[in-house]
């Protein structure tokens, strides 16, 4: 049954490939690595269709394509991708979630910095254990990166104690990696600029509100205006390594020269990732609360809080968010880290890899990993650098990070 309905599916797909994507033959105009699935093709699974029924599996793959690939639904994801791209694996570490989050590039050193897995799956730090800051340098790419998978080395970095359970990171800020930490038991959330050059020195900016300590906080970007906005939210206490919450999960903004700190934005069930698009009007805030730690996973969450992401548009003024309405849902795991292109297309860590939408919230593809991403960053010019987990995944890409992408 399950190559019947796969046949017809492969059928539809070759049948409807011409129109939308506009060139003469379907599979020649395709760039490497790249599947068309058609909406219509996938609108009708059938009785005999293939079902699924959890969105925490290896994601919607209904080629039955070997990732990494590019699965695009519209015509319209070609122009970020452009005519070469490729996908590839560039470091992995079966045993050790050493790629989880904060992923920041530094163009001076062309290296990718980012944290382990704090708390969570393989992860290997818990309320006695820190995570780790790694680090991979560009350079040691080689030039014709073309779906075969390579193992970079990863350097551990060795900082400061200040430093506990990073789970976010952007910039670099005023030539520091801006990082934000969960804290691990009594020791308190914070922000903090550390030196991405040894001896990786660390000042901490923040790491309380009006004498409170924040849950466990959690993602973190810098807005046009130069004011630093980040998420608070209970996964240190969902992942036994923080105390339980103390305030509502929510995000504030931190005015870096005066010290000043401000709610922005607050009834979510799980506010995680953050970004702005390039003119800093619009903030996309992205709600994982069908993801609870040890409560478990619970997809049917109710769909208009809890799982998909927001968009807001910022207050000149207040920098408070408003006009709140729903911008997509993932089909696949939750949206976690989100970052922005120039062109104002969204990307967002899923379930199965990055998923990219229109500024007006239509799929456009995906960065197709068949596992969870929990974030990503632009690495430079036409390079999304994918963190994995276990893994991180190199695209050569056309489209360009926005201004305030990181
Ligand atoms: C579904 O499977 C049944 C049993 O194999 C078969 O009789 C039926 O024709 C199939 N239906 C379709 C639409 O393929
Ligand atoms: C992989 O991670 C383990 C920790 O689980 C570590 O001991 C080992 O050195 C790592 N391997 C490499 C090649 O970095
Ligand atoms: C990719 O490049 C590697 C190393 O140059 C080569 O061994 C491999 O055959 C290439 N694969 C493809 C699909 O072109
Ligand atoms: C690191 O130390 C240097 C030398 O004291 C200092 O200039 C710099 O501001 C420090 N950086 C951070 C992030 O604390
Ligand atoms: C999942 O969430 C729904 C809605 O909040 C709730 O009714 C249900 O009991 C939850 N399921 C589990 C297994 O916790």
């Amino acid at each position: 049954m399950l190559s019947i309905s796969v046949c017809a599916l492969a059928y539809a797909v070759f049948s409807f490939a011409k129109e939308p994507v506009r060139r003469d033959t379907e599979s020649a105009s395709l760039p490497p690595q790249s599947v068309f699935v058609d909406p219509r093709s996938i609108a009708v699974l059938g009785p005999n269709g293939t079902f699924r029924e959890n969105a925490f599996d290896s994601g919607f793959n209904p080629t039955g394509t070997e990732p990494p690939f590019f699965q695009i639904f519209d015509h319209r994801f070609l122009k970020v991708l452009g005519h070469a791209p490729s996908i590839t694996e560039i470091a992995s570490n079966s045993t050790f979630a050493f790629a989880h989050e904060a992923p920041i590039y530094d163009a001076a050193l062309d290296s990718v910095f980012f944290a382990s897995n704090d708390g969570g799956a393989l992860g290997n730090s818990d309320i006695n254990h820190n995570n780790q800051i790694g680090r991979i340098d560009l350079k040691n790419l080689p030039a014709n990166l073309n779906g075969t998978a390579i193992n970079i080395p990863v350097t551990e970095l060795d900082l400061p104690d200040s430093i506990q359970m990073t789970n976010g990171g952007t910039g670099p800020f005023r030539g520091n990696l801006l990082l934000i930490t969960s804290g691990r038991g009594p020791l308190p959330p914070s922000i903090a600029l550390v030196n991405p050059r040894s001896p990786h020195n660390a000042t901490v900016l923040l790491d309380n509100f009006f004498g409170r300590q924040f849950n466990s906080l959690n993602d973190i970007k810098i807005h046009p205006s130069g004011k630093i906005f980040f998420t608070d939210v209970v996964y240190g206490w969902l992942n036994h390594f923080r105390p339980a919450p103390l305030m509502p999960n929510q995000v504030y903004r931190l005015d870096p020269d005066t010290g000043a700190v401000r709610v922005v934005a607050t009834d979510f069930d799980k506010c995680n990732g953050i970004a702005f698009t390039g003119d800093g009007k619009i903030a996309y805030i992205a709600d994982t609360g069908a993801t609870a730690g040890f409560l478990g996973n619970n997809q049917t969450e109710p769909a208009t809080m809890q799982y998909p992401r927001y968009a807001f548009d910022v207050d000149p003024k207040t920098h408070v968010f408003k006009n709140r309405r729903i911008f997509a849902y993932s089909d696949s795991g939750v949206p976690d880290g989100v970052q922005v292109d120039t062109e104002g297309n969204v990307y967002a860590g899923c379930g199965d890899g990055v998923q990219v939408w229109t500024p007006a919230g239509d799929l456009l593809g995906k960065f197709f990993i068949g596992r969870v991403s929990s974030n990503m960053a632009f690495a430079g010019k036409g390079r999304l650098v994918i963190m994995a987990e276990t893994k991180i995944f190199l695209a050569e890409i056309a489209a360009n990070p926005s201004l305030f992408t990181s």
